[in-house]
C-alpha cells in the first residue's frame, strides 16, 4: 500500500475539515476517512451502554470490537443509521475525552490504516498527517479563528435540527480545544511538514482549491 497516496487534512473543531476533505476526495476520486467519526462511533457506544467513561480498558474494547460501516454518506453502527446522531454535541464532548486514553487510541489504528486503498485516501482529523499517516504525499493544516468555527458549528447544528446556544458553543470549543492539543498522546499540532490554511476569511469551496492546487504541484 506505500504506493497509494494519502493526502490528511488536520485541524481543531469545526475548522472544516471533513466539508474539505470530503470535496477533496469527490474531486480526486479517492476514498475518505473520517477519522472523527471512529472516535464519535466509540463514545455513542459508551454512552449506550453506559459504560464508565473513566475505565479505560473497557473502552478500549468497545473501540476494537466497534461493529461499523461506512455507505455513501451514512455512518451505520451494529446495523444501526447513526449519521446525525454521532453529531451531536454532547457524543463530541466524549469523543474528546475518550480521546486522550493511548490504548483507545490504539485500537482504532488498524481500522483507520484499512482506509489506504486505491486510488488513494483523504483522511482528517487530529493526528491524521503526524501519527496515522506520518509519509502522506500531501499534508494540510486547517485552522480559523474560534468566532468563525464557533459559527459555523452553530448554523451546522441548527441546520441538522440540534438545539445549540452560541454561549455553550464557545465553551465547549475552547475546552475541546484545550484537550486536543494539550494531550500527552498525539496531540493537535500541525504534523511535519504540513501546509497551514487560515479559512476564517475563505469559503469551504476556496480552501478545496487551494489543497488541490498544493496536490497538483507535487512532484513538480
Ligand atoms: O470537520 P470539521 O469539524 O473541521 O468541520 P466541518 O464539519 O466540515 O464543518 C464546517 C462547517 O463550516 C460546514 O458547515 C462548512 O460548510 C462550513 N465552512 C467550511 O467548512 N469551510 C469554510 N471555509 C467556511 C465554512
Ligand atoms: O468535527 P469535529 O472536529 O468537532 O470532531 P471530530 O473530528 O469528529 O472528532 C471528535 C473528537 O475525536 C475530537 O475532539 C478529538 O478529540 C477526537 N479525535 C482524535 O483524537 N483524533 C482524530 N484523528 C480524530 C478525532
Amino acid at each position: 500500500t506505500s504506493a497509494i497516496p494519502v493526502i490528511t487534512i488536520d485541524g481543531p473543531t469545526a475548522s472544516g475539515k471533513g466539508t474539505v476533505a470530503h470535496r477533496v476526495a469527490d474531486k480526486l476520486g479517492f476514498h475518505y476517512l473520517d477519522s472523527g467519526a471512529l472516535y464519535r462511533l466509540t463514545a455513542l457506544s459508551a454512552l449506550r451502554r453506559g459504560t464508565d467513561l473513566a475505565d479505560e480498558h473497557a473502552l478500549a474494547k468497545l473501540a476494537e470490537h466497534l461493529q461499523c460501516s461506512f455507505q455513501g454518506g451514512d455512518v451505520i453502527l451494529s446495523h444501526e443509521n447513526v449519521t446525525d446522531a454521532i453529531r451531536a454535541e454532547e457524543v463530541g464532548n466524549t469523543a474528546s475525552k475518550i480521546a486522550t486514553f493511548p490504548s483507545v487510541r490504539h485500537a482504532l489504528v488498524g481500522l483507520q490504516l484499512g482506509f489506504r486503498k486505491a486510488p488513494g485516501v483523504v483522511a482528517d482529523g487530529r493526528d491524521m498527517g503526524s501519527v496515522i499517516f506520518p509519509h502522506a504525499a500531501l499534508k494540510v493544516f486547517l485552522t480559523a479563528s474560534v468566532a468563525a468555527r464557533a459559527d459555523r458549528r452553530y448554523k451546522q447544528l441548527i441546520g441538522k435540527g440540534f438545539s445549540a446556544s452560541m454561549e455553550d458553543l464557545l465553551m465547549d470549543l475552547q475546552a475541546r480545544d484545550d484537550r486536543d492539543t494539550n494531550r500527552a498522546i498525539a496531540p493537535l499540532v500541525p504534523a511535519e511538514g504540513a501546509h497551514v490554511l487560515d479559512t476564517s476569511e475563505m469559503t469551504a469551496d476556496e480552501a478545496v482549491d487551494q489543497v488541490l492546487q498544493w496536490y497538483a504541484a507535487i512532484g513538480k
